[in-house]
């Protein structure tokens, strides 16, 4: 049996640790969604392509060959045979990231892939997971948090000590706003989606609530 668990949210929301710690309890391949993202973003840096001329970036996502390998906890993120797990993760990547992924020829050709990678069954998460990539998941999550609370935690993640917490605020409020508003696939609450505000929460407390969720049905 084919089991797609999809599941959104904003950054910092607790998607990345929580839709691992699902993967692994139920033995499902994971899919970061964000990191294809992340991959397109690299590779047009390393290209100094201009993030402006859409038909250029547009072709080279196109051409990517972006895979995943490892199990949930160390997924390794690969283009074309080479690990760029770390690099995709730096601040320039970052913010490239959420500029790219408002291109609808990026987004068509990820999507593509998504749904090719996921069909035997996968957890995936991201921004679309839930209402484009794979609207029909067995099940859908929308994962949130108070914005405070999701840039201390992100804050928390990064190793460079040149950022304050105020300027990862600002940072992700921005990001949020570009994937929320933009107009092929913002990020958006889907009808059906379940939806678990995990301000306050414990990683472990949100994780029982998700797998309740999942034996439930
Ligand atoms: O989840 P993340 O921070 O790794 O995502 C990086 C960027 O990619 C983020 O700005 C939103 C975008 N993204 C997207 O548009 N659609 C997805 N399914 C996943 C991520």
């Amino acid at each position: 049996m084919t089991l797609i668990i999809a599941i959104d949210g904003p950054s910092g929301s607790g998607k990345s640790t929580l839709s691992r710690m699902i993967s692994r309890a139920l033995n499902l391949l994971y899919i970061d969604t964000g990191s294809m993202y992340r991959a397109v973003a690299l590779t047009v840096i390393e290209g100094r392509v201009d993030p402006s001329d859409k038909e250029a970036v547009v072709k080279l996502a196109e051409g990517l060959e972006i895979n995943f390998e490892g199990d949930p906890d160390s997924l390794k993120t690969l283009i074309a045979g080479r690990d760029v797990s770390e690099l995709i993760r730096g601040e320039s990547v970052t913010e490239m990231s959420s500029v790219v992924s408002a291109i609808p020829g990026v987004r068509r050709a990820m999507v593509a892939r998504q749904r090719e990678l996921g069909k035997q069954g996968a957890v995936l998460n991201g921004r679309d997971v839930t209402t484009v990539v794979f609207p029909q998941a067995d099940y859908k999550f929308f994962l949130t948090a108070e914005p405070n609370e999701r840039a201390s935690r992100r804050f928390q993640e990064l190793t460079s000590s040149e950022t304050s917490l105020e300027e990862t605020l600002a940072d992700m409020v921005e990001r949020d706003h570009r994937d929320s508003t933009r107009a092929d696939s913002p990020l958006k609450i889907a009808d059906d989606a379940i939806v678990i505000d995990s301000t306050g929460k414990s990683i472990d407390q949100v994780f029982q609530e998700m797998m309740e969720r999942i034996s439930r049905r």
